[in-house]
């Protein structure tokens, strides 16, 4: 291949990407009516498939605050409902789109722990070398550890939730990661950096 011809694929290569970055999704999440997922709703996050756990919760993980995000052990209706704030919305839209940064919060909550309730990104877990979620707010520089995305996967209605704040930080360079599963003393813990857990969204009093 010519030097001349390598450079304009080259270009070409990279205008694409920059052009896919920037173009933002306006692809809606939907919940397991088929209904787009609105910010002033509460909804219950559950596995799409059975045997990975229950609804979303918070876990006392070590008899001490902050509180993690997990899930029940069972099946039962238990769990807290979350609520969604996009990054970014157009205005007179409430809906919530699919790769877009957003804070998710656990609402209805009784804790005596002090810290929000909002997802955070926490410590790199030295046992599993996985990411846990816990509570809290980040103080830090545009609180990119509290802003997650909702992913698409091949099924429709059904999603991965990650962490990879490029909407808030366009120029930080992130080390992306998706959810999962972590069991840990018979426990389940949401973590990120190892199999994803596709994910269902259940409207609160449906
Ligand atoms: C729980 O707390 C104990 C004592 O503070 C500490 O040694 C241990 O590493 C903690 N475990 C976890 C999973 O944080
Ligand atoms: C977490 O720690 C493990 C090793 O303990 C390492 O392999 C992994 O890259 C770390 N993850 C991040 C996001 O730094
Ligand atoms: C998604 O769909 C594929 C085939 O279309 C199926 O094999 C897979 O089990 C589905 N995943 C979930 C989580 O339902």
């Amino acid at each position: 291949m010519s030097v001349k011809l390598f450079a304009s694929v080259s270009l070409a290569v990279w205008l694409l990407t920059a052009t896919s970055t920037l173009s933002q999704s306006n692809i809606y999440v939907l919940d397991t009516n088929g209904d787009p997922l609105e910010t002033d709703e509460e909804y219950f996050i559950r596995p799409a498939i059975t045997d990975n756990g229950g609804r979303f919760t918070l876990i006392n993980r070590n008899q001490s605050c902050p509180l993690y995000v997990g899930l029940e052990n069972t099946d039962l209706p238990e769990g807290y409902p979350v609520r969604f704030t996009p990054f970014a919305n157009d205005e007179d839209d409430d809906d919530v789109k699919v790769n877009r940064d957003l804070k998710v919060e656990f609402v209805e909550v009784s804790s005596t722990c002090v810290q929000s309730t909002e997802w955070r990104l926490g410590e790199n877990d030295t046992s599993s070398g996985r990411r846990v979620i816990v509570t809290g707010r980040d103080d830090g520089r545009s609180s990119v550890g509290n802003y997650f995305r909702i992913e698409e996967t091949q099924n429709a209605s059904i999603y991965n939730i990650g962490w990879c704040p490029t909407e808030v930080c366009p120029i930080c360079r992130f080390f992306c990661g998706t959810g999962g599963i972590l069991r840990e003393n018979g426990q389940i813990l949401f973590a990120l950096d190892g199999s994803a857990l596709p994910v269902v969204f259940q409207k609160k009093d449906d």
